[in-house]
């Protein structure tokens, strides 16, 4: 181990990508992401096809990391894995080859909540970026909407963050999958419907659901969606093929005012400092305008990730580890991963 320097490496497996990162005194070295193609002709991750790529992932994975940092397993200081919430077969390959890892080099193993990894991708920097690096100012408020979670948290320090409001049912980016799906989209449908959305205009309407206080709720609009598109093909069968720019953009209208909704609520009643968002959904480009123009209004900061560190990698694990470490944080080689771990 490396006792000058704090070098933490980082591994995500929580679904359907493998990722290791390298972090020196909280600055990102590498980022590594080996992502899984197999799953698109399912129009869904497939768990078990998830697990075995990711055993045959993880070695190179970590391996291509390590030299791209130009660090040797001897200096890391702490191995940092996502534990939970995610797929379990694909949890338990990250969490055994860290533990593994960690136990042979004699150093601690960090075990990170991925949902607390995306709100810390606010504070990830590199090389490049150090230099005008600036991070949201606590308490923030963080908005992290993937594939998986919808979440309003309130965020107080590196540690300590408070779900005010989530989904009750379908994620955000479940809403956009499934509805990709309905208009004949490959899977991840999100990307294609922010793509076509561009070309159309949003001149069909879905119910809003009304859900009480700062919870959210996306399955009511998908069954809505569902019955106007089953009416309309009556009308015209080829009324998907004839409209599919404009249903996009109706539809990711609809999803952005919902959230943006929930979002000034939660920023009247908690007055934040600043407002921030993360996950796989806020590489939307409606959201991410919707959101700079809220934060705009509030006059309040506006923080979005890179791409790279807005979906699922393994820098944002790092980063959690390396404040876990500075703070003492050692996990125990007994524990075993948690599929529904809550923030
Ligand atoms: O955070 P993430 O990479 O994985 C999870 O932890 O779920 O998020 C993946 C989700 C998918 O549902 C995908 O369709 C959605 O993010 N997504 C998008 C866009 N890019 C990715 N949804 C809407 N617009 C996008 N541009
Ligand atoms: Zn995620």
């Amino acid at each position: 181990m490396n006792s000058e320097n704090t070098i933490i490496l980082g591994i995500e497996s929580s679904c359907d990508d493998t990722g290791a990162a390298i972090m020196k005194n909280g600055k990102l070295l590498a980022n590594v992401i080996a992502g899984q193609q197999v799953h698109s002709r399912y129009g869904g991750v497939v768990p078990e096809l998830a697990s075995r790529a990711h055993q045959r992932n993880i070695v190179p994975t970590v391996a291509i990391a390590l030299e791209e940092a130009e660090v040797k397993a001897e200096d890391i200081c702490a191995v940092a894995y996502t534990y939970g919430p995610g797929l379990m077969g694909s949890l338990l390959v990250g969490a055994s080859f860290a533990k593994a890892l960690a136990m042979s080099l004699n150093i601690p193993s960090i075990a990170v909540d991925h949902m607390r990894g995306h709100i810390l991708s606010h504070f990830i920097h590199h090389e490049e970026s150090l230099k005008t690096a600036n991070s949201p100012r606590f308490p923030f408020l963080a908005l992290t909407v993937s594939g998986g979670h919808t979440e309003l948290v309130i965020v107080h320090d590196h540690v300590n963050m408070e779900v005010i409001g989530k989904t009750i049912d379908d994620a955000v980016g479940e809403a956009f999958d499934k509805t990709a799906k309905m208009i004949g989209l490959t899977y991840p449908g999100g990307p294609m419907i922010d793509r076509l959305s561009r070309k159309g205009k949003a001149i069909f309407e879905f119910n809003k659901p009304k859900v009480k206080g700062l919870d959210m709720s996306f399955s009511g609009l998908k069954t809505s969606i569902l019955y106007f598109l089953r009416d309309r093909k009556a009308e015209n069968p080829k009324f998907i093929e004839d409209n599919i720019n404009d249903i996009c953009a109706s539809v990711q209208t609809c999803i952005t005012e919902i959230l943006m909704q929930k979002l000034k609520k939660a920023i009247k009643v908690h007055r934040p400092m600043d407002i921030a968002l993360a996950g796989g959904v806020a590489a939307n480009s409606q959201i991410r305008r919707a959101f700079q123009s809220l934060a705009e209004n509030e006059g309040l900061g506006c923080y979005i990730p890179d791409f790279q560190y807005c979906t699922d990698n393994a820098a944002m694990i790092a980063m959690v580890g390396h404040f876990d470490f500075l703070n003492g944080v050692r996990s125990s080689l007994d524990l075993t991963p948690r599929s529904n771990l809550a923030l």
